[in-house]
């Protein structure tokens, strides 16, 4: 499924997005290139990056999509690239923290190191790429943040605890910078995916059996696929929806 709407607000905004280089995160990338916004995303992905940015480049949006290789784990590298883009574009006006890792893990086999990492990939990020961004759309007279949750700890799936507390925290995160940038007409929302079929999720996790298993437990039948998503995304970032903020919208067909 792919979004027809057209969100007149969206065209020339800028839009960053964390983790765009595959998955969910390069059809958010390519949904807001459609949407004729300014586009940059960082990731660690580079040849899936860099193929992304010339796929669209052939499409010929408004703007030329962009891209840098940022490790979220470092906030140094991560507040600059947004400083980068601000001093290249504008203030951001739609930050979209989608970037995380999901990699399964036995309880038993955590260290305090394993945890911090966790938390490092999965929610730190979120905080400071908010710090960063909220001064530049206050400035701007507003913006919309979404930060990505996960369906995994509201249907208590297990090993991998690390990323589920992290993603739990996330919708902690949102309320409490919702309270404290609504003054500024700053948005901040969580969108929860359910078991989206992304390459990475075929590869490493959902067996034909989980498939059959989803299709069961989904009101809807259908598998998500990455492009399900950025419809409700869009809306979210767009002025459609401006009086949305501080909660939480799912994408999971009816599972959670
Ligand atoms: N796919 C699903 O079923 C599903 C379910 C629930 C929630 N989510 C959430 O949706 C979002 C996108 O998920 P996805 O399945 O597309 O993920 P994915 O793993 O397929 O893609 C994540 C992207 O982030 C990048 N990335 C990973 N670590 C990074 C780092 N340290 N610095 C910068 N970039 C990094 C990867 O290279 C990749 O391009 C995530 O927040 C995820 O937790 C996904």
């Amino acid at each position: 499924m792919h979004s027809s709407a057209i969100y007149p607000s969206l065209a020339d905004r800028p839009v960053f997005i964390t983790g765009g280089g595959s998955g969910i995160g390069a059809s958010l990338v390519t949904a807001f290139a459609r949407q004729n916004a300014i586009v940059h995303f960082i990731d660690i992905d580079d040849t899936a990056s860099r193929a992304l940015v010339d796929r669209l480049t052939a499409e010929s949006s408004a703007h030329r999509v962009s891209y840098s290789h940022c490790d979220i784990r470092d906030i140094t590298a991560l507040q600059g690239c947004i400083r980068e883009f601000e001093a290249a574009h504008g203030p951001i006006r739609v930050l979209i923290n989608n970037a995380a890792n999901d990699d399964r893990h036995d309880w038993r086999d955590v260290s305090p190191d394993d945890w911090d990492e966790r938390m490092a990939i999965n929610l730190r990020p979120q905080f400071f790429a908010i710090q960063a961004a909220a001064p530049g759309m206050a400035s701007a007279g507003g913006g919309s943040i979404i930060n990505f949750g996960s369906i995994s700890w509201k249907v208590g799936l297990g090993n991998m605890p690390g990323y589920t507390t992290a993603k739990a925290a996330v919708h902690g995160l949102t309320r409490s910078m919702a309270r404290d940038l609504g003054g500024d007409h700053i948005r901040v929302n969580t969108v929860i995916p359910g078991a989206v079929l992304t390459q990475r999720q075929l590869e490493k996790w959902i067996t034909p059996e989980d498939k059959t298993r989803l299709a069961e437990i989904q009101c809807l039948k259908q598998h998500l696929a990455p492009a399900d998503v950025a419809p409700t995304v869009l809306f979210l970032a767009a002025d459609d929806s401006a009086m949305c903020t501080a909660h939480e919208y799912f994408v999971d067909a009816g599972w959670g």
